[in-house]
């Protein structure tokens, strides 16, 4: 049985209005459940434990914002889930976990921005919303407002009360899928090293991570702070991805890559350095951006549209993410 969506919603609500007792316990104002692992005391022993109903775990970060995390990670989920789990052949079971508690945007992604808020199954769990096939979970579905759109909701907590809210988000919710659960959730990481990553990195088994810059050298020391960040919670770097690498110009005599952002040497400097693999550079490609803020996944489109709308351009995407796919899944062993 399920309880109404309003109860989830409301407690969400009375939480955020000013006017109420905020209680660090249980941000996001779920029934009681057994209690999620505790962030360890300083010196104290790292308690790491899996998300339940999910197999494996893939992170999207970057030390920046704006640089396309949400964009990739969106799409690398559907690229894995077009793809066959490797023992038995059936599609890949792949949903999206949003840690973006200030800025959500799985939600407009999936064009889900009006699809009201979660249901709680009888033991309390959120159940995830899908679309387009794929089941996720998003801060921003748990913001109610009266036109039922969250995208202009702030939400304005203090670190305790975020690690409270990462922890339900990744403890509380529901993937079981009908029983099968997932082989592999995506989760859309916010830019920094605050205390998400941190508590991420901390209370789960986190089995990759995908690191993603834009050829800018800010961004590249924002990178470099990232992984050193995961690397000390003991997150494995799958590989750096270049975002907006460069542009082809679809209805332009020329044919050769145009650096808007400057070149990727320093990139592939740093990523040597760190001896990170590279998989792939994706281009900026304008497509990308509109079938985003459309709610629809690029990596859906087929080759002959991405060819026809955005050229050359499109198909260096296309292909590349695919790639970029092949190679999280063949690490993570999906
Ligand atoms: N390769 C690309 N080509 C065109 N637009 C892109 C590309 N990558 C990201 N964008 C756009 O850049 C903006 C920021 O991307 P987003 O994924 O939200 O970044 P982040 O999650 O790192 O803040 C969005 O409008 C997105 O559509
Ligand atoms: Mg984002």
């Amino acid at each position: 049985m399920l309880h109404r969506r309003t109860s989830l919603s409301s407690r969400v609500s009375r939480f955020l209005s000013t006017s109420c007792f905020r209680r660090h316990e249980n941000p996001l104002g779920l029934p009681k459940r057994p209690p999620p692992p505790q962030m360890p005391r300083r010196g104290g022993p790292i308690e790491k434990r899996p998300i339940p109903n999910v197999r494996k775990v893939v992170a999207v970060a970057s030390g920046k914002g704006g640089v396309g995390k949400s964009t990739i990670a969106l799409n690398l989920a559907f690229a894995l889930a077009l793809r066959k789990n490797q023992q038995t052949q059936a599609p890949l079971r792949v949903g999206i976990l949003d840690l973006d508690i200030f800025g959500p945007s799985v939600p407009t992604l999936m064009g889900l921005q009006n699809a009201g808020e979660p249901e709680l199954t009888s033991k309390g769990a959120i159940l995830p919303l899908t679309n387009h096939g794929l089941p996720c979970m998003s801060m921003g579905f748990l913001l109610s407002s009266s036109t039922g759109d969250n995208t202009d909701t702030p939400i304005v907590w203090r670190g305790l009360m975020v690690q409270k809210a990462v922890q339900q988000l990744l403890f509380d919710v529901d993937w079981s899928k009908e029983g099968q659960g997932l082989d592999v959730l995506v989760v859309d990481m916010p830019p920094g090293t605050g205390d998400v990553p941190l508590t991420l990195g901390q209370l789960v088994s986190v089995d990759g991570s995908v690191i993603v810059s834009t050829p800018q050298d800010v961004a590249l020391s924002d990178v470099r702070k990232g992984i050193a960040m995961l690397r000390k919670v003991s997150v494995p770097i799958t590989g750096l991805i270049l975002n907006q690498a460069y542009y082809l110009c679809p209805s332009c005599e020329s044919h050769s890559p145009r650096y808007l952002f400057g070149k990727p040497d320093n990139f592939h400097k740093v990523a040597e350095r760190l001896q990170v693999p590279v998989l792939g550079e994706l281009p900026l490609v304008e497509g990308v951006s509109a079938s985003a803020d459309g709610g629809f996944p690029y990596v859906l489109s087929s080759i002959a549209t991405v060819e026809k709308t955005d050229g050359s351009g499109g198909l260096a995407w296309w292909t590349n993410m695919a790639q970029v796919a092949e190679h999280v899944a063949s690490s993570l062993s999906l």
